[in-house]
C-alpha cells in the first residue's frame, strides 16, 4: 500500500497523521527531554549488548554509541531540537539517530520497547536526584547542627499545645529537626533500593525472542538487580509512590520547621530576627520585615502531598501492563523533586544565615512563666512526697501566684514553708530555668549533657563537609 511515510511515526498500518490537537495532547517531549541523559545512558548501554550478544555486529553497535553519544553532544551544544511530531523523548533520540546514521539507527530499537526504556529512564533519573536530595538534607542538617552547637546553653520555652511547657536547650529542640532528616535520608535510601532495578529487557511486556542479556545492561547502567517478571517490570510504578510519600514526608517536616520559625519570627514571640538576605519587605507597609522563606516552603508542601494522591489515584485501577497513564507519573515526580530540593537548599539557607537567634529575648521568655512548676513537684518527690500530692499542692500554688500576679522565683521562703514543710532555701536554685534543664538527665532529654553528646555523635557522623563558615 502505498503511504506518505511522513504521515505517521508508526508502522504503515496507520495512513494519515494525528488530529494536531492531538499530536499535542499526547506528546509528552514538552516535558520528557528532561530524561535525555539517562535515554542516552540506557540506549548506550542496550546498543553495546546488543553488539556482545551478536544480535548486531560489533561495528553496528560502535556505530549506535558514537551516534548517541554525537546526540549528547549537539544537545549540550544546543543543536538538537525535538520537535512535537517526535511524540518523546525516545522517538526523537531515534529519529535523529537514524538521520545520522541511515539503517543502522533503525536497528538500536531491537529487542526493546519504550514501555521498558521509559521505565528504565525514570528510574536512573529517579537514583540520581535521590543522591542530590541526600546532599541536600545533609546540608540542611549541618546548618541545624552548627546552629544547635552555638545554642547548647540557650533557653528556650518548650511547648506543648502551644503552651509554654519546660524550658529546653535550644540545641535540644534543633537536635529535633535533625533527627527527622536522619529518618528522611534512611527513607529515602530504603526507596532508592527499590527504584534501583532495571525494568529493561523486559520489552513491551512479554520479554523478547532476541536473545539479549538483561544482566549486561542493568549492570552497566548500575541497577543492583533485575525485575523478576516482565508484566511486573513495565508496569510497576510503586517506586515513583514510595519517593513520593518519602519527599512528603521530608516537606511535612520542613513545613513544620517553617511554621516554627514563622512563630519565632513573630513580634509575640521574637525569638529570632530575620537577616536581610533571607527576608522580605512589604510594599505598603514600610516597617514590615516578611518570612517569606518558611511560608513558602510551608506552602510549597501541599503540592508534594498532591503528587502523591495523584500517582496513585493515576496507578489504582490500571489492568497489566504498560498503559498510557503512565506518562503522567513524569510531571508529577519532575514538580516533586524539584521543589523538595527547593526547598531544601531555602531552608538549609534560612538556617545558614537567614536566622539570628535573640538570646536575650528568650531568656526573658523562660524567665517570666510557670514552665518550672513540675520541677517544684519533681522537688517534694525527691523528699518523699507523692507525685500526685505534689501535683496538687503545686497547682493550688501556681493559681494563687497567677491571682497575685507574681511567679513562683518572687515567692518568699515562708510561703513554701507554709504548703509544705519539706521545701528549704534550696528550692529557688531548683527552678531556675538553667537548672529545670540541666535536671533533665534521662536518656534523649534536654539536659545539657545529654545534648552535648548527642551533638558531638552527629557532628562526628557528618563531618564538617559544606560547614558554613
Ligand atoms: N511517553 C511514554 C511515557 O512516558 C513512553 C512510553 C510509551 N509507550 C507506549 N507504548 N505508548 O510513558
Amino acid at each position: 500500500m502505498a503511504v506518505d511515510s511522513s504521515a505517521s511515526t508508526w508502522s504503515e498500518r496507520f495512513e494519515q497523521g494525528l488530529h494536531p490537537a492531538i499530536e499535542r495532547f499526547n506528546a509528552s517531549i514538552g516535558f520528557d527531554i528532561a530524561l535525555l541523559q539517562e535515554d542516552l545512558d540506557g540506549s548506550v548501554a542496550h546498543a553495546r549488548m546488543l553488539g556482545r550478544c551478536g544480535v548486531i555486529s560489533e561495528a553496528e553497535a560502535h556505530q549506535l554509541v558514537a551516534g548517541l553519544e554525537q546526540i549528547r553532544a549537539e544537545a549540550a551544544a544546543g543543536s538538537f531540537k525535538p520537535d512535537l511530531a517526535d511524540e518523546d523523548v525516545h522517538f526523537a533520540v531515534e529519529r535523529r539517530l537514524t538521520e545520522l546514521l541511515g539503517a543502522v539507527g533503525k536497528k538500536l530499537h531491537t529487542g526493546r520497547s519504550r514501555n521498558d526504556q521509559v521505565g528504565t529512564d525514570v528510574r536512573l533519573w529517579l537514583r540520581r536526584q535521590i543522591d542530590a536530595i541526600d546532599g541536600d538534607l545533609e546540608r540542611l542538617q549541618l546548618a541545624l547542627l552548627t546552629q544547635a552547637e552555638q545554642h547548647v546553653e540557650t533557653l528556650i520555652p518548650g511547648y506543648t499545645h502551644l503552651q509554654r511547657a519546660q524550658p529546653l536547650s535550644l540545641a535540644h529542640h534543633l537536635l529535633a529537626y535533625i533527627e527527622m532528616a536522619q529518618r528522611d535520608r534512611d527513607r529515602l535510601a530504603d526507596v532508592r533500593r527499590r527504584v534501583n532495578l532495571c525494568p529493561l529487557g523486559a520489552a513491551a511486556l512479554a520479554g523478547t525472542p532476541v536473545p539479549i542479556d538483561r544482566r549486561q545492561t542493568a549492570a552497566e547502567l548500575g541497577f543492583e538487580a533485575i525485575y523478576a517478571n516482565s508484566l511486573d517490570a513495565v508496569s510497576d510504578r510503586d517506586f515513583a509512590v514510595e519517593f513520593m510519600a518519602a519527599a512528603s514526608l521530608v516537606l511535612a517536616h520542613l513545613s513544620r520547621l517553617s511554621e516554627e520559625a514563622i512563630l519565632w519570627a513573630s513580634e509575640e514571640f521574637g525569638f529570632v530576627t530575620l537577616t536581610d538576605r533571607c527576608a522580605t519587605g512589604s510594599s505598603l507597609m514600610p516597617q514590615k520585615k516578611n518570612p517569606d522563606v518558611p511560608e513558602l516552603v510551608r506552602g510549597k508542601s501541599g503540592r508534594v502531598f498532591g503528587h502523591l494522591i495523584g500517582l496513585l489515584t493515576m496507578i489504582k485501577g490500571l489492568p497489566l501492563a504498560y498503559n498510557k497513564d503512565f506518562q503522567e507519573d513524569k510531571e508529577a515526580l519532575f514538580d516533586g523533586v524539584a521543589t523538595v530540593r527547593a526547598c531544601l537548599e531555602a531552608m538549609a539557607i534560612l538556617f545558614e544565615e537567614g536566622l539570628e537567634f535573640r538570646p536575650q529575648r528568650l531568656a526573658a521568655a523562660v524567665a517570666a512563666d510557670f514552665a518550672n512548676a513540675t520541677d517544684v513537684a519533681d522537688y517534694l518527690v525527691a523528699r518523699g512526697v507523692p507525685f500526685r500530692e505534689a501535683y496538687q499542692l503545686v497547682g493550688g500554688l501556681v493559681k494563687t501566684c497567677v491571682a497575685e500576679g507574681t511567679l513562683l522565683r518572687d515567692l518568699p521562703l515562708g510561703r513554701w514553708q507554709q504548703l509544705h514543710p519539706a521545701f528549704e532555701s534550696d528550692i529557688f536554685a531548683a527552678i531556675e530555668p538553667r537548672q529545670v534543664v540541666a535536671a533533665r538527665r534521662s536518656e534523649g532529654g534536654t539536659g545539657f549533657e545529654g545534648v552535648r553528646q548527642q551533638l558531638a555523635a552527629h557532628r562526628n557522623r557528618l563531618g564538617t563537609v559544606g560547614r558554613p563558615t
